[in-house]
């Protein structure tokens, strides 16, 4: 079966979907799996110390795989400053650069006159807008239900795909919410191109980093088993509810400002969940896609089921 959109042709890859950026949790053996079975996998930059880091990262996924793949680029995170990372990116020729949390213009800058395909990771239709003026070959738009950071506005991905699909011209990749080939098709059938997931991709076994704790909660846990922080620094962001999670919103309840809040909401924090399985003593970023997780399968394990869930339905609205 044809899964020909926009998106497979920019990014030159078999399978709409794409791998999100994963802080902590994208490396090359996530990103080259994704890539290895007809989508695109991303390593996620700032998670790496170091520029140097991120060109050995690169190219242990070039060893892994030909197939194309992308480096993410978190631009808000703590505002640590990109640009040597991203000419390592730039150096390296990687095929896609992906970005979020910040104003993307000065990426599109520092990627000007490369052939590198650029997306955008947005959470509203304005910023979309300005993602398509600035020059994205296509823009990812994440609703409500999605793990980690998320739009100010409260809005699910069943309401925002439609609205951003009809406010730009360049493909547009739902995210947030996805987890199945029932996801893959209602997002196409919103008028997406592909789809991004994040939550799902961490409960495979290529995810090799995530601690078994949080792959065992992602398969156990319910729709209902996440809560969203940091809405009080004005950059909400939803993840795992656990005891750690509720004295974040405690403070947040209380007023509690960045310096009260920062250890709580640390990288250190969420290493001690994600990597050593710190069940009550960190936390974990997770969307409520996990009510649909029931599984710990193989990357490309994943893609059959998903593929063919899809094909199914394609078939029966054939008839
Ligand atoms: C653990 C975790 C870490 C994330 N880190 C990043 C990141 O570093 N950069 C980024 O662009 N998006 C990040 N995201 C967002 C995902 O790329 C994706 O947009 C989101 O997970 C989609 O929603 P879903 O979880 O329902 O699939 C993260 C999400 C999760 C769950």
């Amino acid at each position: 079966m044809n899964w020909q959109t926009r998106v497979t042709e920019i990014l030159n890859i078999r399978f709409p979907i794409i791998q999100g950026g994963l802080a902590y949790l994208a490396y090359s053996e996530l990103a080259a799996a994704v890539s290895n079975a007809g989508g695109l996998g991303q390593i996620t930059a700032m998670s790496l110390g170091k520029p140097n880091q991120l060109r050995e990262e690169i190219r242990k996924v070039k060893q892994l795989t030909n197939k194309p793949f992308g480096v993410n680029f978190a631009i808000g995170q703590q505002g640590r400053p990109f640009a040597d990372f991203l000419q390592v990116a730039i150096d390296e020729q990687v095929p896609v650069v992906s970005m979020t949390g910040g104003n993307p213009a000065p990426i599109f800058e520092q990627l000007k006159g490369t052939p590198i395909k650029k997306l955008v990771l947005v959470a509203a239709r304005r910023q979309a807008v300005k993602a398509e003026e600035l020059g994205a070959d296509a823009v990812m738009v994440v609703g409500q239900e999605g793990g980690g950071h998320l739009g100010r506005d409260d809005v699910g991905t069943m309401v925002l795909i439609p609205q951003v699909v009809d406010a730009v011209s360049i493909p547009v990749i739902a995210s947030g919410g996805i987890g199945d080939g029932r996801g893959l098709m209602a997002a196409l059938s919103l008028g997406a191109e592909g789809i991004e997931m994040g939550t799902r991709f961490i409960a495979t076994k290529e995810c090799v980093h995530a601690s078994e704790l949080y792959k065992k909660t992602l398969v156990e846990g319910t729709e209902a088993g996440t809560v969203v922080i940091k809405k009080a620094l004005g950059t909400p962001a939803r993840a795992l509810a656990n005891s750690w999670t509720e004295k974040i919103l405690e403070i947040e309840k209380n007023q509690g400002d960045y310096e009260q809040l920062k250890d709580f909401i640390s990288g250190r924090a969420n290493k001690r969940y994600i990597y050593d399985g710190a069940a009550e003593e960190g936390f974990a970023w997770a969307g409520q896609v996990m009510g649909l997780i029931n599984d710990i399968p193989t990357v490309k394990g994943l893609f059959e089921r998903m593929i063919n869930e899809a094909q199914q339905i394609r078939a029966k609205w054939g008839n």
